[in-house]
């Protein structure tokens, strides 16, 4: 084969530096002109000083140059004609007519196409009217999706999440006219983990890439405002193949065949930013074009002649399968700080030449021998490795060469991947228990005496000890007052009633615990009746609970109490939200559901063997499983972006502790989750001896 090729590459961010970079490791490819390219670029290609919408000035540079391939990254340059006009002229080029493109920059036309064709999306309305789409959105549930139809610079999307955000964002897009003239298309909030999945297409040849993922937001763990793309990575765990060939099929396969039934063939990279949501894979969005940062993880994967695949697509020939390597590769944006909001230029960048990565320019600028930052995004920093992990330390570590005073970065990079955000029960019930050290401090110093606390356990079961040793321990740690009676396996009832007695009248005592269970000669809910109420630190007496659902003051019961501080540390407002809880015993399942009731959620309280469990689990935005069985709920039962918190503690066939939830498979859709074993049983011990200051306080100064 002839290294004879000539390539125009329109278009000059990281996404472009990829495209050069991937076309410089093409035997068939022997110089490369990238327009207007960029300071990094400039190594790999010659840079040519023109915009990438001069369609004039571009065509006349091809035609001067005898270029042989022209290939379009922007969306910018598509919307204008450069292929339809590249095409007229007789030249060869990689990217879709303007017609085509417009399954990205209208998003009714992509929208239209969709329900013609069945390709599962959300469902819409548009509208041209302010006061009808205002109308309309506010019958419907918040949050609502409002997207401006037609190009606006990743800006035109609006998650309103009421009624008044809603007004705003109609106002600035249909009155207002902040992008333009334009209509607005309304649509169903979907939820569920985001990823990208695209293809090389031509008519109806459709050459899929490996999926990668976006991280959109400017900081780690998804906050702060939406950017242009803050890293990338490819192999994701929670998309498995049947998803993935679905997506090929229903959707890129499907809209590519669309295309050419409208007679608007596509002829270039079609983009699905995909959703996987609790009723199958989704459209939110098509792009026209490579996507921006996910083809600088993609691409380095190609182990084919990409000039090859451009050709065939340009010229409508058949290519050869692309082959992809089977890695993980993981990426890190560098961008100046400050933004996606102001920020400074021409930092000086140290350090790149020792990185052994691969390193795309975004927004860089040479002054000399200097490298500076020239833009918002800077470069991004790419690693392959051969798991997720592997690819994240090898970019980090990478990452730690480079030296600038005006750039960050996200840490978290493929957290979907790898951090699954645990809801640490065992953290937050220390720091809890931290608190009230101090607390217990401080009470004593006032009132002379320190709460106490006094626990009773029967007989010997192993499990009940362990139990009581480590409540005992925790309240020595609060530097509470705590005393341990152990009662022989073959106490009678009546005794341990009568030293329940005692304990109840004891003035120096605050809060009675008794183990459970207790051996089979006593009746529990008789020694529960038998503790105090205001005594009772559990709250497992029948008046606390009749208080907790009368909505009286009393003490809470303490696991139920620890599931909704996790809940609450996992920052959702249960405002409105569906919660489920499976299980339904008066110690855990009920009293929860009551407390998430006062939340203002919706509750729904199931039985394990409810037929259909899994149509029910679905709809929880907040999942609470109390069964005390394993794998009640899998990963399948889990909506996408639900809390998930397992109060279970089982031993599985081979004796491993385990939770009621599969965990390895419920994390890939939850947002937050307990691990198992440790979520919540440390939480209900912190529970306790909050419950213990606060009989101490009603007792002692009742007011
Ligand atoms: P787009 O520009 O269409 O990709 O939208 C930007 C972002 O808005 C997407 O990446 C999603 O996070 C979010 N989004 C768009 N449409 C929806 C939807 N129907 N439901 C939920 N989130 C959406
Ligand atoms: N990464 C999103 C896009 O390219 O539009």
């Amino acid at each position: 084969m002839a290294k004879d090729k000539k390539v125009l590459v329109v278009g000059g961010g990281g996404r472009c530096h990829a495209i050069v970079d991937a076309l410089s490791r093409s035997p068939q490819v022997a110089k490369i002109w990238c327009a207007p390219g960029n300071a990094g670029i400039a190594a790999q290609a010659e840079c040519v000083p023109l915009k990438d919408t001069d369609v004039q000035g571009l065509l006349s540079f091809a035609q001067k140059e005898g270029i042989d391939l022209t290939v379009v990254g922007p969306e910018a340059a598509l919307s204008v004609g450069v292929v339809d006009a590249f095409r007229a002229a007789g030249l060869k080029i990689f990217g879709h007519t303007q017609a085509a493109t417009r399954i990205e920059s209208s998003k009714e036309f992509a929208k239209i196409l969709m329900d013609k064709y069945d390709i599962p999306t959300a469902g819409y309305r548009s509208f041209d009217d302010f006061q009808a789409a205002l109308d309309y959105v506010n019958a419907r549930p918040f949050p609502a999706v409002l997207k401006y139809d037609g190009l606006a610079a990743g800006k035109g999307v609006v998650i309103a999440a009421d009624a008044a955000e809603a007004e705003a964002a109609l106002r600035s897009m249909l009155l207002d006219e902040a992008f333009g003239k334009g209509r607005v298309v309304v649509e169903d909030f979907l939820t569920g983990p985001e990823f990208s999945f695209m293809a090389f297409v031509d008519g109806e040849r459709v050459y899929p890439m490996p999926l990668s993922q976006d991280h959109k937001r400017a900081f780690d763990g998804d906050k702060g405002p939406n950017t242009g793309g803050m890293g990338a990575y490819t192999g994701l765990p929670f998309i498995m193949e049947e998803d993935r060939a679905f997506a090929q099929k229903a959707i890129l396969e499907a809209t590519a065949k669309a295309m050419v039934a409208e007679g608007c063939p596509l002829s270039g990279v079609l983009y699905g930013g995909l959703m996987k949501t609790p009723d199958g894979i989704k459209v939110i969005e098509f792009n026209a074009r490579f996507g921006d940062p996910e083809t600088e993880v993609v691409l380095p994967l190609l182990e084919s002649d990409i000039y090859d695949i451009f050709e065939a697509v340009a010229t409508g020939r058949k290519a050869s399968e692309p082959v992809w390597r089977n890695a993980v590769t993981l990426g890190v944006v560098l961008a100046s700080k400050g933004y996606p909001g102001s920020y400074e230029k021409g930092a000086e960048i140290l350090g790149t030449e020792q990185v052994d990565a691969k390193i795309y320019h975004m927004g860089t600028k040479r002054d000399g021998d200097r490298l500076l930052t020239n833009g918002g995004r800077v470069m991004m920093v790419v690693a392959e490795g051969k798991n997720a992990r592997a690819a994240r330390e090898k970019v980090y570590a990478e990452i730690a060469k480079i030296h600038c005073d005006n750039l960050f970065h996200r840490r978290d990079i493929a957290h979907w991947a790898l951090d699954g955000k645990i809801l640490d029960g065992k953290a937050l019930a220390a720091s809890i228990k931290d608190e009230l050290r101090d607390r217990v401090g401080k009470l004593e110093v006032k009132y002379g005496r320190k709460p106490s606390l006094a626990v009773i356990i029967v007989g010997n079961n192993p499990a009940s000890q362990v139990y009581v040793r480590n409540k005992v321990k925790s309240a020595i740690y609060v530097g509470m007052n705590s005393r341990l009676i152990t009662m022989a396996e073959d106490t009678s009832e009546e005794a341990l009633l009568k030293m329940i007695d005692s304990l109840n009248r004891d003035p120096e005592v605050d809060g009675i615990l008794v183990q459970l269970p207790l051996p089979k000669q006593i009746d529990e809910a008789r020694v529960i009746d038998a503790i105090a109420q205001e005594k009772d630190v559990d709250g497992f007496h029948p008046l606390n609970v009749a208080d907790l659902w009368l909505g009286r003051k009393c003490t809470v019961p303490c696991t139920p109490k620890g599931i909704v501080r996790l809940i609450d540390e996992s920052g959702l407002d249960l405002t409105g939200k569906t919660a489920v809880v499976v299980g339904r015993s008066n110690i855990v399942g009920k009293p929860v559901a009551k407390l998430l009731l006062d939340r203002n959620a919706t509750v729904i309280v199931a039985h394990s063997r409810t037929k259909d469990l899994k149509r029910i689990t679905l709809q929880a935005d907040v999942l609470v499983v109390a069964v005390g069985k394993v794998n009640v709920v899998t990963g399948d039962m889990v909506k996408p972006g639900a809390v998930v918190i397992d109060v279970g503690m089982n031993r599985d066939a081979e004796g491993k502790l385990c939770g009621d939830v599969d965990y390895v498979t419920a994390r890939l859709n939850a947002s937050w989750i307990t691990p198992v074993p440790g979520g919540v049983g440390p939480m209900t011990i912190a529970m306790l001896m909050e419950n213990t200051v606060e009989c101490f306080l009603a007792r002692i100064d009742p007011q």
